[in-house]
């Protein structure tokens, strides 16, 4: 069939009296640096000369790989493949481009300066998408943020692949045309056939509580422990758990999603942007309403906990985004692995090195530890004998250096549950009940931070210290005693400081009263010789 020709040649240029096979076109993509985009224009250009295609701007290797994919694909699609030469040029030069997300700009590009497809449909449009040889485009992760920075940009229409439209779909005012393969979007840029874009609507009311795995009811005695949980969740506070094995610890950190907070549609997006750089969205629910809550084991690797790889992925911090970092058996992990928490914790970003300079992923999670006392795991436990030398106790606690230990604002003993308590049939308050104090003393922090990036109290700085945590002359003087006795440093106290303000919060009282500073300090840790 012969196609009309297309009137409008603005993106498909002749140069004026060259040889008449050469044409040039542009076709806009995208390409991500940790979380953000940037747009990325793919030009590409054919002339006479020895047939073949080469890639230029930066790319890596999997870009290289492009020309079989692409040039497979426009066959196997029933299209014609140039023999020319084809230039194709990613701009700007100095971004490094990488994986295989350029594919589908190179395809349309090619189409486009074979005068296969028009350019009216290409305009203000943006391209991402893997080919595969038969011509169907494939899932690519990042699409959330590269819609994100599109609809930013103005870019009015998204071509992404149909698996991944629901997630593009989250941006409102962007048009999302979902593309299962080469040849239907060749008809649809054609004008011949066009694909419907696709629609999700994010109702607010989607956000329905799970059915969580254990409910703090179920959880017998240790209403300490529940407190300062209750605590922590209130004003995002790091907290480590001790006790003896079977006290309760694992099951007690796993009951935390049932009262953390509901999430804002703004950090919903957040983490969704996280989860689909790293390919971990459910393609049916593309929008992540809940906190997450991740529990990496032990062995895990570097890499896998902070970030990091070829193409750079979020690690286990930042898929906590928002959420719950759980590390159980906490001085099994290590201490290179546990230091590099360090700067997170204080940041709440990552960086992450790489040859191609730096990059950071957002880091913004509560960490909750749980370890034993010592080796055997019933040091100072009053049933169980402890089988542990001092010496080994000392060795096994200093596996967690000082400085780690000092940003965790909650330290908790977790005792064994007496036999009473564990056979009585009374259950425990309802998780449901404590959320209910946890989203009141958010909403308090709401408003206090409103227009400003912090969410919680345990995103305060010195700044925000200073303006928020004023204290009178009685807890003044009981903060000077408390930091002598527990020689506390000068995090440590912010930390206090910070967390008697949730406390605060959670009494419904403007200001820290000495009780609240109380219990905060009562939350440090004990001197370790
Ligand atoms: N306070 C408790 N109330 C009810 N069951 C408990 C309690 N503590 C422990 N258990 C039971 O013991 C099991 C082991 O607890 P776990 O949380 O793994 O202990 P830890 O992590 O401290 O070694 C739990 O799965 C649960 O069945
Ligand atoms: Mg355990």
């Amino acid at each position: 069939m012969r196609l009309p020709k297309s009137p409008q040649t603005s993106e498909v240029s002749k140069p004026p009296g060259g040889d008449g096979g050469a044409m040039l076109a542009r076709v806009t993509s995208c390409a991500l640096i940790g979380l953000d985009g940037a747009i990325v224009e793919v030009e590409v250009d054919t002339s006479r000369g020895l047939p073949g295609i080469i890639i230029v701007g930066l790319p890596d290797t999997a870009v290289q790989e492009s020309r079989e994919r692409v040039r497979a694909a426009i066959k196997n699609s029933g299209f014609f493949y140039p023999d020319k030469r084809l230039t194709v040029n990613l701009a700007p030069a100095d971004l490094r481009k990488e994986g295989p997300a350029y594919d589908l700009p190179i395809a349309v590009g090619i189409l486009l300066a074979t005068e296969q497809i028009w350019p009216q449909r290409v305009e203000n449009a943006l391209f991402v998408g893997e080919l595969s040889l038969d011509g169907s485009v494939r899932h690519t992760t990042g699409i959330l943020p590269m819609a994100a920075l599109a609809n930013e940009r103005g870019i009015r229409t998204a071509f992404v692949p149909a698996e991944d439209a629901p997630e593009a779909a989250l941006i409102h005012g962007l048009e999302v045309i979902p593309v299962t393969d080469l040849s239907s979007l060749a008809t649809h840029l054609q004008g011949l056939h066009s694909i419907e874009p696709y629609r999700y609507d994010l109702e607010p009311g989607a956000a329905k509580s799970p059915p969580y795995a254990v409910d703090f009811s179920h959880v017998k005695g240790q209403e300490h422990v529940k407190r300062a949980l209750e605590v922590a969740a209130a004003g995002g506070h790091n907290v480590l758990l001790t006790g003896p094995p079977g006290a309760g610890k694992t099951l007690l950190a796993r009951s935390m999603p049932s009262i953390l907070p509901q999430m804002t549609t703004e950090e919903c997006l957040e983490v969704t942007k996280i989860y689909s750089i790293a390919g971990l969205l459910p393609p049916e629910t593309p929008l992540i309403h809940h906190r997450p809550f991740r529990a990496p084991h032990h062995t895990i690797s570097h890499a896998g906990l902070v970030g990091g790889g070829q193409w750079p992925r979020p690690g286990e911090i930042s898929l906590g985004h928002r959420g719950v970092l759980f590390l159980d058996e906490l001085p099994e992990f290590g201490m290179r692995t546990l230091e590099v928490l360090r700067q997170p914790l204080e940041d709440k970003i990552v960086t992450i090195s790489r040859a191609q300079g730096t990059l950071t992923f957002p880091a913004n999670f509560m960490l909750i530890a749980a370890m034993n006392p010592c080796p055997c795991g019933y040091f100072g436990d009053p049933v169980k004998e402890c089988t542990c030398s001092l010496s080994m106790v000392s060795r096994y606690q200093k596996r967690i250096s000082g400085p780690l230990l000092d940003r965790i604002d909650i330290h908790i003993d977790v005792p064994r549950v007496e036999y009473d308590k564990l056979t009585e049939d009374r259950l425990g308050e309802k998780s449901e009940h404590i959320r209910a104090r946890v989203e009141r003393a958010r909403e308090v922090q709401r408003r206090r931070f409103e227009g400003t990036v912090l969410r919680c109290n345990g995103d305060m700085g010195p700044a925000e210290i200073r303006e928020y945590c004023g204290i009178d002359d009685a807890g003044r003087s009981l903060l000077k005693a408390a930091m002598q006795q527990l020689s506390m440093s000068a995090r440590a106290f912010h930390r206090v400081l910070k967390l008697a303000r949730t406390i605060a919060d959670l009494a419904g009282s403007e200001r820290i009263e000495t009780p609240h500073l109380a219990e905060a300090i009562q939350y440090r840790p004990r001197r370790r010789d």
